[in-house]
């Protein structure tokens, strides 16, 4: 566990040269190392980068605080999602990487979505599982075409569809390439989750490649 920086967490260094770099960012009641081996299954070899949520809810870390299930307090939202954004920029300079893909799930997805929305420049891309809109008033920021995988439960009880739709239509408007899914699955993460996220992270890397080449 690393904590000299603003967030306690873990560091893997990349062990494929062309692999990507990912922000990992847990869900409610996480930690650092819970999406540790879900990064290494979706991008083999990838920099891995993976803070701990700061709020605590009845003990439980989280990326920002909410007043109930699904409402979110949104001074706090906006605050920590430029912490989160400052917290990138100085692992960057730290460790010498890339602006990261985020792979956030839930409460983890909703504060990277948060950080495209307020930081773009913090972050390359994103996987957003079991996502929704952490603003209701959502800005309009260029987000020049930065891909943007949303994966959804269609029997998610937290995370349901019209909590979703509205940050799809934002993050296309912004002008991210958003691809979204509907699974036959709960909130949980399933095993299409990993197998679609690592196709797409791929196709993600190798259009990135073919755009510097
Ligand atoms: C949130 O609070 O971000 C969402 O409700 C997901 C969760 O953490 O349960």
């Amino acid at each position: 566990m690393e904590k000299t920086l603003a967030f306690t967490h873990r560091y893997e260094p990349s062990a494929r040269a062309g692999a990507p770099t990912l922000l990992l960012l847990h869900g409610t009641g996480g930690n650092e190392d819970d999406l540790l081996p879900l990064g290494r299954m979706i991008a083999p070899g990838a920099a891995l980068l993976s803070p701990r949520g700061k709020v605590l809810e009845n003990g439980m870390p989280r990326f920002f605080r909410r007043l109930a299930e699904g409402v979110f307090d949104e001074e706090d939202v906006r605050r920590r999602a430029n912490e989160l954004a400052d917290f990138i920029a100085e692992a960057r300079d730290r460790y010498g990487l890339p602006a990261p893909i985020a792979v956030g799930y839930s409460n983890g997805a909703n504060v990277a979505a948060a950080v495209l929305l307020l930081r773009p420049e913090a972050l390359d891309g994103a996987v957003l599982l079991r996502p929704m809109m952490p603003l209701r008033a959502a800005p309009a920021p260029d987000l020049g075409g930065k891909p943007v995988l949303l994966l959804s439960g269609a029997m998610d009880p937290i995370a349901a569809a019209d909590s979703t739709a509205p940050l799809v239509s934002a993050l296309g408007a912004a002008g991210a390439q958003v691809q979204h899914r509907e699974l036959a699955a709960g909130h949980e993460v399933s095993q299409a989750d990993i197998t679609i996220a690592r196709s797409w992270l791929a196709s993600a890397v190798h259009k990135a490649e073919a755009a510097i080449a």
